[in-house]
């Protein structure tokens, strides 16, 4: 198993519909791949967390990257793991608060991401992903 994450910037501004559009090419594909994970958006960037096998993983983050909705891809985690711990959807979105802007229109914010995470993930990697809601605390 293996686990890569990622923030990018989104190219222009986003709408819910533009949303789910990348969530709907995302479940369809990562389905068929035998890949999870979670997209986190704030309005300006984009946290993303991609697990299953090594080669199915690696193939989806090179579409991702070619994606011109986003620039900037930046990866900052990429580890082998044990057994798979984003195991609740195919990709799961949830729109956190941004610390500058608004929310994509009619979009429910989630508080707090730590719920969404599963309970197994590293602390070092956890930090990652509850730091990305820069309004916490
Ligand atoms: C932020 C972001 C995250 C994405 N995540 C995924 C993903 O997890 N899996 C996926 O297949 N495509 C994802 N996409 C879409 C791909 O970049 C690409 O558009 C898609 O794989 C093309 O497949 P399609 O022609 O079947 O829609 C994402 C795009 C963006 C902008």
């Amino acid at each position: 198993m293996f686990k890569l994450a990622y923030v990018s910037v989104a190219t222009k501004t986003l709408s819910s519909v533009d949303l789910q559009n990348i969530l709907e090419s995302a479940i369809t594909n990562n389905r068929e791949s035998d890949v999870t994970g979670i997209l986190l958006f704030n309005g300006t960037n984009f946290m993303q967390v991609i697990e299953g096998p090594q080669k199915a993983v690696e193939k989806v983050f090179d579409q991702i990257c070619k994606d011109d909705r986003h620039r900037n891809v930046v990866v900052i985690y990429r580890e082998r793991t044990a057994v798979r711990e984003f195991d609740e959807a195919p990709m799961l979105l949830q729109i956190v608060p941004a610390s500058h802007g608004d929310a994509p229109d009619g979009m429910t914010i989630t508080k707090d991401i730590a719920l969404f995470l599963p309970s197994s993930l590293a602390k070092h990697f956890r930090t990652i992903l509850e730091s990305f809601d820069t309004r916490r605390g």
